[in-house]
C-alpha cells in the first residue's frame, strides 16, 4: 500500500490539466476547461476539468473523478499504478512496495515495464559502446540519424548472441519470469533455459502515451533475404498491437496542435519525418489501421492523414483503414507519394518543406482517393464496374457516425459520378438499415451469450441479493425490483451526444442483461436522482445552515443512490465531529467522493456555462438555498414514499391473510404521506428550523 501522506503528496503535485491535456484538447471555460471526452465518442465537448477542485467529469458518459481516476481509466491501470506514475511524473519518492500488497496482474505489469526498461538502456548502451554494433553506428550515419537522434528515440542494438540480454539481466537482478513474459527471451524447445528474441538488430523501443516502454521493433543489417527485416515483440500483458503507435509519447503534443495525425507505416519513416520538422506524425509498424489505434489519435485530434506509397499492393489494405477511422468520426485525407518512394526517403530527398508542398498540392479527401483509384485501375471507365466502384464508396460513406459529413460525401460523389443525390441518398439508406440489421444481430447474440454466462455464473447460489450497486437502478424508472437493468442504456440526457450511431439505441433493447454493448457507450453512466445530488451540493457548498436543515428533515434511508447515501451518511458524521465539510475536502477525499463530487458540482457549472448562458439566461438558483433545499427534498420524500409503496405492495402478494391486513395498512398510510407531501408546498412541508 502507499501511505496516505504519499497519495496526498501527489495528488497534490500532479497538474490535473495537464496530466489531461495529454489525451484531450483543452479549452478554458470560465475557471474550468472542457474537451471531446476520451472514454467515449462524442463530436460536441461534454467533458469538463476543474483544477481548483483537481477533479473531471464527462456528462456524456458518466465517467469521472480526480486525476488518479483519469490515469486509472487512461492507462488502464490500477490504482496503485496511477499513483505510482504519477509519483514518477512529479518526482515524488514513494517507498518501495511489498509483494503481498499487490494486485498480481499489475505486479506482472510492473515486472514487465521494469524488464523493459532495462532492456531498453542496456540495448542503448550497446549501440553506444560496444565493437560489434560498430557497423550499426555506421549504419544510422549513412542514414541521416545524428547521435542526438539515437538518443531521442532511445535506438539500440541486440548483439548476435543468444544470451546477450540474458545474461546481463540476470546479474542486475531482473527476474526471469518477466524478460520472459515481456516476449524479450524465448524459452528454449528442449525447456533448459532462455535464449535472446533479439539478436544482430537496431533496435527501436516502441513507447505508449505516457512514455513507457511496451516493447521493440528489431531491424537486421544483413543484406540476407531469408531473415525478416523487422520482428516485433510478441502480444504481452503491456503491449497490444492493436492499439498501439509508434513515436505518440513524441507526437502527442504536435498532433494537438495541428489537429491532424500523419499516419506512415514504418519506424523509419516516423524517425525522418520527426527531423524533418513534421512532429505530427506516428506509424502502425506495418498492420492495418485498427479502430483501437484511431481512438488513440482521437484523443489528440480529429483529421487523420494517411500516406501511402504508389504501390497497389499495399492500397487494399488501406482502404479498409480509411473505413475503420471515418466509422470512429474521423475526416480521413489521402496523400499518395510517388512511384517508389517512402515517407522516409522522401523527407531525405526533399526536405520537410519539400513534403509540405507535396502535401498542400496532392492531399485530396478519401473520396478522391477512391475516385482516383478506380480510374487509375480502369474500373471508372466501365459501367459496370464503376457502379461496383461507387458502391464501395457508399459503404464507406454509410459508417460516418455524423449525419452531416454523410450529407456533405454524397454530395461530392454525385457531382463527381453524375448521379443524382436522391438516388445516392436512397441507396446509402438500403446500406446503412442492412449494417443496422447486422449491428443489432450481433448485439443480440452479444446479449444473449453474456446472459448465458450471467445466468450460468450465478447457479451455485440462487439467493444472491439484488444487485443493490446497480448504479442504473434510480429514479423515474418506477421499477425499483432488483433486478439488474443497467444496461437500458437510453442516452445519457445530454444535448451534445447526437453523433451516437443510430443503433445504439437500440441495442439497448437487447442489453437487458446489463451488458455493455457499444464500446462508445459506457452502459455504468450514472443515472443518480437530480434531487439527491442537489441535496448534496448544497450541503458540500454552504455548510452548517444547509447541514442542519437538511439534516432535521431527512434521514441516510431516504437516498435512494447507494454512493449518494453513504456519502449523505458521511456528512452528517463529520459534520457533527466538528470536521470540516465542504466541496474541497470531499474533492480530495478517497474513492467515490472525488467522483462523486465531479458529477455533483460540475454538473451545474456545466448547466449554468453552456445550456443557461447560450440562451442568454442566468440561473439564480442559489439565491436562497435552503428554498432550494426544500424543493429537493419535496422530491427525495415523495420518490421514497413511492419506494415503500412498491416494497409493500411486492410484500403483499406473497403475506399470508392476517400479515395482508397489516400491510395494507402501511399501503394506505404510504398513501396518504405520499398525497401529502405531494399536495402541499414545499415550505410547509419544511418550515424554517
Ligand atoms: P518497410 O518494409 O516499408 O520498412 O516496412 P521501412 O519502415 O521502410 O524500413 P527501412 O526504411 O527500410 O528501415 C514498414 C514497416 O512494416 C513493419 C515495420 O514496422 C516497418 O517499419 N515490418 C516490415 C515488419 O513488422 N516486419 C517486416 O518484416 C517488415
Ligand atoms: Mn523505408
Amino acid at each position: 500500500m502507499i501511505p496516505e501522506d504519499k497519495k496526498e503528496e501527489v495528488k497534490q503535485a500532479a497538474d490535473i490539466v495537464d496530466v489531461i491535456a495529454d489525451h484531450v484538447k483543452l479549452r478554458r471555460s470560465g475557471s474550468n476547461f472542457t474537451g471531446l471526452c476520451p472514454f467515449h465518442n462524442e463530436k460536441t465537448p461534454s467533458f469538463s476539468v476543474s483544477p481548483s477542485l483537481g477533479i473531471f467529469k464527462c456528462f456524456g458518459c458518466g465517467e469521472g473523478g480526480d486525476v488518479f481516476n483519469f490515469v486509472m481509466k487512461m492507462d488502464g491501470v490500477g490504482f496503485e499504478e496511477a499513483v505510482r506514475t504519477l509519483a514518477e511524473r512529479y518526482n515524488v519518492v514513494i517507498p518501495e512496495k511489498t509483494e503481498d500488497q499487490y494486485d498480481p496482474q499489475q505486479y506482472l505489469k510492473d515486472g514487465i515495464y521494469h524488464a523493459l526498461r532495462f532492456a531498453g538502456n542496456f540495448f542503448y548502451q550497446t549501440l553506444a559502446e560496444s565493437d560489434e554494433a560498430e557497423y550499426a553506428r555506421e549504419y544510422l550515419k549513412n542514414r541521416g540519424y545524428p547521435w542526438k537522434t539515437v538518443r531521442k528515440y532511445g535506438l539500440g542494438y541486440a548483439s548476435d548472441r543468444f544470451d546477450g540480454l540474458l545474461k546481463n539481466a540476470e546479474s542486475a537482478g531482473i527476474n526471469m519470469q518477466y524478460l520472459h513474459e515481456s516476449g524479450l527471451v524465448k524459452a528454449r524447445e528442449d525447456d533448459s533455459g532462455f535464449y535472446d528474441t533479439f539478436r544482430s538488430r537496431l533496435m527501436f523501443p516502441i513507447l505508449n502515451p505516457s512514455g513507457k516502454v511496451i516493447g521493440f521493433g528489431g531491424r537486421t543489417l544483413s543484406s540476407d533475404k531469408k531473415t525478416p527485416k523487422y520482428i516485433n515483440s510478441p502480444q504481452t500483458p503491456v503491449y497490444n498491437k492493436s492499439d498501439v503507435l509508434y513515436g505518440i509519447h513524441i507526437a502527442k503534443n504536435e498532433i494537438r496542435k495541428a489537429g491532424e495525425v500523419v499516419l506512415v507505416e514504418g519506424y523509419t519513416d516516423v524517425i525522418s519525418m520527426h527531423q524533418a520538422g513534421i512532429g505530427n506524425v506516428v506509424s502502425t509498424s506495418g498492420t492495418s489501421l485498427t479502430s483501437g489505434q484511431v481512438r488513440v489519435m482521437k484523443r489528440y485530434g480529429d483529421i487523420l492523414l494517411m500516406i501511402f506509397d504508389a504501390d497497389v499492393a499495399g492500397v487494399k489494405a488501406a482502404v479498409r483503414g480509411i473505413s475503420i477511422a471515418l466509422e470512429e468520426g474521423m475526416s480521413v485525407r489521402v496523400l499518395t507519394l510517388p512511384e517508389g518512394e517512402d515517407p522516409d526517403s522522401y523527407v531525405r530527398e526533399y526536405g520537410g518543406e519539400g513534403f509540405l508542398d507535396l502535401k498542400k498540392k496532392e492531399t485530396g479527401d478519401f473520396l478522391h482517393f477512391l475516385v482516383g483509384l478506380a480510374r487509375k485501375e480502369g474500373r471508372w471507365q466501365d459501367p459496370v464496374e464503376r457502379r461496383k466502384s461507387i458502391n464501395e464508396i457508399l459503404e464507406a460513406i454509410a459508417v460516418m457516425p455524423d449525419e452531416l459529413s454523410r450529407a456533405n460525401y454524397i454530395q461530392e460523389l454525385s457531382s463527381t459520378s453524375r448521379i443524382g443525390d436522391r438516388a445516392l441518398l436512397q441507396e446509402l439508406d438500403l446500406i446503412r438499415g442492412r449494417m443496422e440489421k447486422s449491428r443489432r444481430r450481433t448485439a443480440e447474440r452479444t446479449a444473449m451469450r453474456a446472459g448465458r454466462e450471467l445466468q450460468d455464473s450465478r447457479r451455485p447460489s440462487e439467493s444472491r441479493p439484488g444487485t443493490e450497486r446497480d448504479p442504473g437502478s434510480n429514479s423515474g424508472t418506477g421499477s425499483v425490483s432488483g433486478s439488474a437493468h443497467a444496461g437500458h442504456a437510453s442516452a445519457p440526457r445530454h444535448e451534445g451526444t447526437g453523433s451516437q450511431p443510430a443503433a445504439a439505441g437500440k441495442q439497448g433493447i437487447s442489453a437487458r442483461k446489463g451488458v455493455a454493448l457499444s464500446p462508445h457507450r459506457p452502459a455504468h453512466a450514472p443515472r443518480r436522482p437530480e434531487y439527491e445530488k442537489e441535496l448534496i451540493r448544497l450541503m458540500l457548498t454552504f455548510g452548517e445552515k444547509i447541514i442542519e436543515f437538511v439534516g432535521n428533515y431527512c434521514s441516510e434511508d431516504d437516498f435512494e443512490d447507494t454512493d449518494l447515501r453513504n456519502c449523505y451518511r458521511d456528512i452528517m458524521m463529520r459534520y457533527q465531529e466538528g470536521e470540516p465539510v465542504s466541496v474541497e475536502t470531499y474533492s480530495r477525499r478517497e474513492h467515490p467522493y472525488p467522483e462523486l463530487v465531479g458529477e455533483i458540482v460540475l454538473q451545474r457549472h456545466w448547466v449554468s456555462e453552456f445550456g443557461m448562458k447560450k440562451r442568454g439566461v442566468t440561473i439564480h438558483r442559489d439565491a436562497n438555498p435552503v428554498n432550494t433545499a426544500r424543493g429537493s427534498l419535496k422530491s427525495l420524500k415523495i420518490r421514497y414514499l413511492e419506494r415503500t409503496r412498491e416494497k409493500f405492495l411486492d410484500k403483499y402478494a406473497g403475506a399470508s391473510e392476517d400479515e395482508k391486513a397489516e400491510i395494507q395498512k402501511w399501503i394506505r398510510k404510504a398513501t396518504s404521506e405520499w398525497n401529502r407531501y405531494r399536495q402541499e408546498p414545499a415550505e410547509t412541508l419544511f418550515p424554517d428550523i
